[in-house]
């Protein structure tokens, strides 16, 4: 059942090419994103949303965090994300022209399904994005836009995040190409490189041995720190995640420009500092900020792009991703944080699939 793997984890990690292949199948027509047989909004509807609300917990809301990058800047629509639990408790301003986007694996998480049904009620149109058909955000929502990852048995969520991104990256490409808010070239582009990420995924799954070393050397540590700009910062986020609940090692995961802010106190000789540097625009800043914790004595994992000669200089050790558009980074550089978790956390010989108190699915509140 786990097809030769050791772990549900492991499997899963490696199913993300042909998961996101099938999240993409069919929604992509010549050469441009089409999602008229999943969404039914008519244009005049779709023009009509002037903000859009992604709401969602743990991995999903991480999505979520991307999800606002990429829609805002496809679209220049006003993103906010919330996680679900804090949702419905805030007062947020929910309008017939509010978008709400809910992103749920499972489509049973209890606080993301009230946050679904609160917003309804507010007049306002939801969208769930889901991987399981027929479950509650499935048949609740107004449209459904599925993730094809096939079940997910472990309880880190892995697949199920790249196709969560996947479906965020078609709704972006989709609402901009029915609104008008980017050209033609600049849409067909975007599309070319989106189909070019299961290739590029499957290259970053071949040789995890710069990785596993990583892992030796950090599970030795019960304090790291995760930190990266713009859309590193969100992918940070989920790396600390999916580290914490399989290895029990606490992290924090930091936009790197706050560390001077306070946190930098806690850098020290020998500390472990995962540091993504995949954002061009915010390259040389986010090279000063490894400076930073280099200069404390931190022992850095460097991650960046494919071709970079720079980074190797004031880190211990590189990993690099293949050069895709920033955008779309995401979905390439969380894949050797997810093979980080895994290996860390089988270094320290724990119950990768069934993490201490953890539940696959969250139907309480
Ligand atoms: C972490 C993880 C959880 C889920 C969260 C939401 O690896 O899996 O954080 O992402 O419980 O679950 P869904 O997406 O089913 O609503």
């Amino acid at each position: 059942e786990k097809g030769g793997y050791e772990h549900f984890m492991l499997k899963e990690i490696h199913e993300q090419p042909k998961a996101i292949r099938d999240t993409l199948a069919g929604r992509v027509k010549d050469g441009l994103v089409d999602l008229s047989q999943d969404l039914s909004f008519t244009e005049a509807e779709l023009k009509r949303f002037d903000k859009i609300h992604f709401v969602a917990c743990g991995t999903a809301y991480h999505a979520g965090l991307i999800g606002k990058s990429v829609v805002e800047k496809l679209t220049g629509i006003p993103v906010e994300v919330d996680v679900a639990s804090e949702y419905r408790y805030r007062d947020p301003i929910i309008t017939p022209s509010t978008l709400v986007v809910v992103v749920s694996q499972s489509g049973e998480t209890a606080d993301t399904l009230a946050a679904l049904r609160e917003a309804q009620q507010t007049g306002a149109k939801v969208v769930g994005i889901t991987n399981v058909v027929g479950s509650s955000v499935a048949r609740e929502a107004d449209e459904v836009l599925m993730t094809w990852a096939g079940p997910e048995i472990a309880v880190a969520s892995t697949k199920a995040y790249t196709t969560q991104l996947i479906a965020i990256y078609l709704l972006g490409l989709y609402l901009a190409r029915i609104l008008g808010t980017c050209s033609e070239t600049e849409l067909s582009d975007a599309t070319q490189a989106l189909v070019q990420l299961p290739e590029q995924v499957e290259k970053l799954l071949q040789d995890p041995v710069a990785i596993q070393r990583v892992a030796g050397e950090i599970a030795q540590h019960e304090d790291l720190f995760f930190i990266g700009r713009g859309l590193d910062h969100a992918v940070v986020m989920e790396g600390s995640l999916k580290l914490k609940e399989i290895s029990y090692i606490h992290s924090d995961a930091y936009a790197a420009g706050e560390l001077k802010h306070g946190t930098l106190a806690l850098i020290e000789e020998g500390i472990p500092v995962i540091a993504l540097a995949t954002q061009k625009a915010v390259y040389e800043k986010m090279v000063s900020n490894i400076i930073e914790v280099k200069a404390r004595g931190a022992y850095v994992l460097g991650l960046g792009l494919e071709g970079d000669t720079e980074l190797g200089k004031s880190v211990d050790e590189v990993i690099t991703i293949p050069d895709t558009r920033p955008l779309f980074t995401p979905i390439l550089s969380v894949v050797p944080l997810q093979l980080l978790a895994y290996y860390t956390s089988t270094a320290r010989g724990l119950n990768v699939d069934k993490p201490r108190n953890l539940a696959k699915s969250v139907t309480v509140e």
